[in-house]
């Protein structure tokens, strides 16, 4: 088994003395190449200039650059975080695993060979592309979170110093999205690069699949260990960051391997995992389908409650489809579970789920509304800590069973909602609940449809 040298834990630590720095769901989608695909971009990122620009290889590279650096000092934090939990959590074995994972992964970013470059090249990479340059740095501009209290995800109490991570990064010159003036050829050693370290992140990413399987894990060998019941805030606020910071590194990684293989290029709504048209009715209608089924599977039940969408069908937004996906899934099934379990499994007529999308400037919000009993006021805070479950029996816990992404097949793990939340808030939006016990529960899905705002900086 791979174990850390205490070489390598020291070059970590190092890593992690310099703090993250937020990318926008702007930034990332700027990468849409409009010459070869013809998309058009939404009308607020529009640029004036050409139409015939492509900055693809050049500004691929810069942002493989980017990552090189920015990956692993998200990856260093993790690794100290994870070694620095409370209450003997740490010497988990589970935990330990996922350290190992973490370092393991920092090492094959750090240590993959960089190409040599002629000056002329170097010089050529530095320089932006004319006609971009000025419209991208407007872009580039990141906002504050406004789904985040400053420093709520900070990686560490040693980070604590920091207020910014992108304004300090900003100044030394570190930026996701460069467009490097792409125009003629550049030399083979670039694209060789990019597919190099794409390659590195696709095993990285397949590596660190089973993480919150894992941690979840961990957690539950603590809670037997030292035999609590609920999680305290430390530990909540860890997982907090821990996952917050997943779902990023996460992001940027899925994002840049789709930009390499440039599978966007078939898809022209596509720029990378970003739809720049997400149909919210769509996505709706399959995870209403999808958590349905999970529910008729669960409870043998011939027809499961029905769900009632309304949404207008062209509403059309920038997102990353699959985050949506996840959330509305887990919140029907969370709707769908309190319907069932309220009224009992052999009722004929279950009361309908409503699910209403509302489309502001703003925001887009998502009401989940349903007739399941509600949440007694005092288990509202509950909800959102993780572990936090009314199922009786925590089904067990099997890191292959799904490799891809934490779905549990009908409730028991007390994740859904606070990830889900943490996927709303990665992008500037939130989850909100409020509950009339006895009667039902409304769930308010905010997403933030200017998405200029920063990643919570880990
Ligand atoms: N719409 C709802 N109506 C009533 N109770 C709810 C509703 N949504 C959530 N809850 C309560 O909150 C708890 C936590 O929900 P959460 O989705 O985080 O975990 P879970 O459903 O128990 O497990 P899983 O991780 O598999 O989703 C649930 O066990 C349930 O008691
Ligand atoms: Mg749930």
């Amino acid at each position: 088994m791979w174990k850390p040298s205490e070489r390598l834990m020291d070059t970590i630590r190092h890593y992690a003395s310099f703090p993250a720095t937020g990318v926008s769901l702007r930034q990332m989608v700027q990468f849409g190449d409009r010459s070869s695909t013809g998309m058009r971009l939404p009308i607020a990122l529009q640029m004036p200039g050409p139409a015939v620009i492509d900055y693809h290889l050049g500004t691929l590279f810069r942002a493989s650059q980017f990552l090189s650096e920015e990956l692993p000092i998200r990856l260093a934090h993790r690794v100290q975080d994870l070694g620095e939990l409370p209450d003997g959590l740490s010497e988990m074995p589970s935990i330990k695993k996922v350290q190992d994972w973490y370092a393991q992964s920092f090492e094959e970013i750090i240590t993959l060979p960089r190409p040599s470059l002629t000056q002329e090249v170097r010089a050529r990479l530095l320089r932006s592309s004319r006609t971009n340059g000025g419209a991208s740095k407007i872009l580039s501009e990141t906002t504050q979170n406004p789904s985040v209290r400053e420093g709520q995800y900070r990686s560490s109490p040693s980070s604590a110093a920091y207020t910014n991570g992108n304004g300090k990064a900003a100044a030394s010159g570190r930026r996701y999205f460069f467009p490097s003036d792409d125009h003629g050829d550049w030399p083979p050693e670039l694209r060789d690069y990019n597919e190099r370290f794409a390659k590195t992140l696709q095993t990285i990413k397949r590596r660190h699949d089973s993480v919150v399987t894992t941690v979840a894990q961990g957690i539950l060998e603590w809670k037997r260990n030292c035999q609590r019941m609920q999680i305290d805030s430390t530990v909540q606020s860890f997982l907090d960051r821990f996952y917050m910071s997943r779902i990023g590194i996460r992001m940027l990684i899925g994002q840049h391997i789709a930009l390499t293989e440039q599978s966007h290029v078939q898809h022209p709504n596509y720029v990378g995992i970003i739809c720049t048209k997400t149909n919210v009715r769509d996505v709706a209608l399959e995870a209403i389908e999808n958590a349905r089924f999970v529910c008729e599977d669960y409870y043998g039940l011939f027809d499961a409650p029905k769900v009632q969408l309304i949404c207008k069908e062209d509403l059309n937004f920038m997102y990353v489809p699959g985050h949506l996906s996840h959330m509305l899934f887990e919140t029907i099934k969370n709707s769908l579970r309190a319907v069932v379990e309220i009224h009992g499994a052999d009722k004929e007529n279950f009361p309908v789920t409503k699910v209403i999308v509302a489309e502001g400037k703003e925001d887009i919000t998502i009401k989940i509304s349903d007739e399941g009993g509600g949440i007694p006021r005092s288990a509202i805070p509950l909800v959102w800590t993780y572990m936090y479950t009314t199922v009786e029996q925590t089904p067990n816990l099997d890191p292959d069973f799904d490799k891809s992404d934490f779905k549990a097949p009908m409730a028991g793990f007390g994740y859904g909602l606070p990830i889900s939340r943490l996927y709303a808030r990665y992008f500037g939006g939130d989850l909100k609940l409020i509950s009339m016990e006895g009667y039902g529960t409304d769930v308010y899905l905010h997403l933030n449809r200017l998405s200029s705002s920063s990643e919570p900086l880990q």
